[in-house]
Parts: structure tokens; C-alpha cells; sequence
């Protein structure tokens, strides 16, 4: 089984996609933490990505295309099953990933779609706090840490996105409508767009996207 879990910034995929993979054993590819990851480890293609992701824009559909190969080739020696997390983001990533699981002979996604309306996504991101070291995400509104800034798990200190702060926020709304809505229609016509109301907690949604795979796989 592959799924593209799809959604606009806040939607919950990253959230999602933890529970997911333990659920029914997928390979999480997150092309947002893979080039979080070439930023941090300053590469090439993470040093080109960096200020477009500051202002909250589209990485060229190319580059991000180049990153998801590079991370599913390894992957695919041992899975044929994938989760893609933020991926596609526009049609042409779309028809892209159709051929690279043509290529890499995976079955075609299905997509799972996260709605959730748009003044509830400002709040989830512009609360959201993540902890650098280990990856734990919280929320100062809806999953706070027991210590403000102090991370549950590790200890370490909280920190905000880059890309989390108002403005930015607002600019990725806008582009998430502009360029990845239209990707919505691209499923739909296949037949394979599956749309979750991600407007619960966390429990909540994950049992209605548990009950959407076992009724269609
Ligand atoms: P990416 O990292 O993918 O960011 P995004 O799509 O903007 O989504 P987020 O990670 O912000 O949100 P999410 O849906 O994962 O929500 P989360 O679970 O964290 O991409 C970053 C950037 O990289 C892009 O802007 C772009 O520049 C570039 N990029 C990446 N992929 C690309 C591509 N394919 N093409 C071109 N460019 C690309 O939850 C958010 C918060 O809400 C958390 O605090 C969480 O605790 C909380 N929360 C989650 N669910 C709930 C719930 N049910 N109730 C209450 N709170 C909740
Ligand atoms: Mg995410």
C-alpha cells in the first residue's frame, strides 16, 4: 500500500504520518524534514532551498523531485510500501510521481486528504514549537510541553519553524490554494482522493483516515 497524505501547512501530516507508520509499517518520506535535513547539513541543494522555504514558497517542483528519488531509491530495496508527507505539492509533481512509481514498480497512491479550514491552521502553526534534538512536535495551544520551551521528551530546548510566524504562515496558505489545490482535482479524477475532516484531535482524525484504509485496502 502507498499513500500521499495531502493538506495544506497545519493539516496534521507530519502528526499523521508517526501514527501511520506505526500503524501499518510504511516508509515516511517527508521531502519538508528532507530539506530541513540538506539545510541543516548545508548542501548544495539544502543552501538553493533555504531562503525560498523562509518565505514560505514552493521549492523548484525539480529539486524537490531529485531529493525524493535520492531518499526512496535506499528505501525501496526493503519496502514497497511508502507514506509521501508533502509530496506531491503541484500537478506536475503529481504526473512525476506516477512515473517514479512506474519506475521504482510500486503501486499507485492513494491520497489521503487532510481538511482543515484555514483560521484553524494559523493557530496550529503559529503554535507550533519543535524540539531540534530528538523531533518532538508540540503545540502552545493544543499539545502543550509539562515545561514552557523545555521538551518533554529530551529535555531540550523548543524553538518555532522559520517559516512558522505569521506572515509566512499566511503566504503558504496562499500558495497551498494557488498551486496545491489544483492537485486535489488531479486525484479526484482518478478516481483515488480520499478527503478526511481533519477538524478533531489527533485521536479523532486518525481513526476516521484508520477506518477510510480499511474500508479501501
Ligand atoms: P513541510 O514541512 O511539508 O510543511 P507544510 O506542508 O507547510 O506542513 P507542515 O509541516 O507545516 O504541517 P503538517 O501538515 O505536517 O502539520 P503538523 O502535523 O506538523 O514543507 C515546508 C516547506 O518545504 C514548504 O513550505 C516548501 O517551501 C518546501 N517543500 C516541501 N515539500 C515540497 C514540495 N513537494 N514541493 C515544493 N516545495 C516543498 O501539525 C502542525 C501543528 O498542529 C503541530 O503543532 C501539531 O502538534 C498540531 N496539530 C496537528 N494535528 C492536530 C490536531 N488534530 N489538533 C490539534 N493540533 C494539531
Ligand atoms: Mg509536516
Amino acid at each position: 500500500m502507498n499513500l500521499v497524505l495531502f493538506g495544506p501547512p497545519g493539516s496534521g501530516k507530519g502528526t499523521q504520518s508517526q501514527r501511520l507508520v506505526e500503524s501499518y509499517s510504511l516508509s515516511h518520506i517527508s521531502t519538508g524534514d528532507a530539506l530541513r535535513e540538506a539545510i541543516r547539513k548545508r548542501t548544495p541543494l539544502g543552501l538553493q532551498a533555504q531562503a525560498i522555504i523562509a518565505r514560505g514558497e514552493l521549492v523548484s517542483d525539480a529539486l524537490v523531485t531529485s531529493l525524493l528519488r535520492e531518499k526512496i531509491a535506499p528505501l525501496r530495496e526493503n519496502t514497497d510500501s511508502f507514506l509521501f508527507d508533502g509530496y506531491p505539492r503541484t500537478v506536475p509533481q503529481a504526473a512525476t510521481l506516477a512515473e517514479i512509481c512506474d519506475e521504482f514498480r510500486l503501486q499507485p497512491p492513494a491520497t489521503l486528504n487532510l481538511h482543515v479550514p484555514d483560521e484553524l491552521l494559523i493557530r496550529r502553526l503559529t503554535g507550533r514549537r519543535i524540539c531540534p534534538s530528538c523531533g518532538e512536535v508540540f503545540n502552545i495551544y493544543f499539545k502543550p510541553s509539562t515545561l514552557a520551551g523545555v521538551c518533554d521528551v529530551c529535555a531540550g530546548p523548543l524553538v518555532k519553524r522559520v517559516d512558522d510566524d505569521p506572515e509566512t504562515t499566511r503566504e503558504r496558505l496562499r500558495i497551498y490554494h494557488d498551486q496545491s489545490s489544483p492537485v486535489l482535482d488531479y486525484y479526484a479524477e482518478r478516481g483515488v482522493l480520499y478527503t478526511i475532516d481533519a477538524n478533531g484531535t489527533t485521536d479523532e482524525v486518525f481513526e476516521k483516515i484508520r477506518s477510510v484504509i480499511e474500508e479501501h485496502y
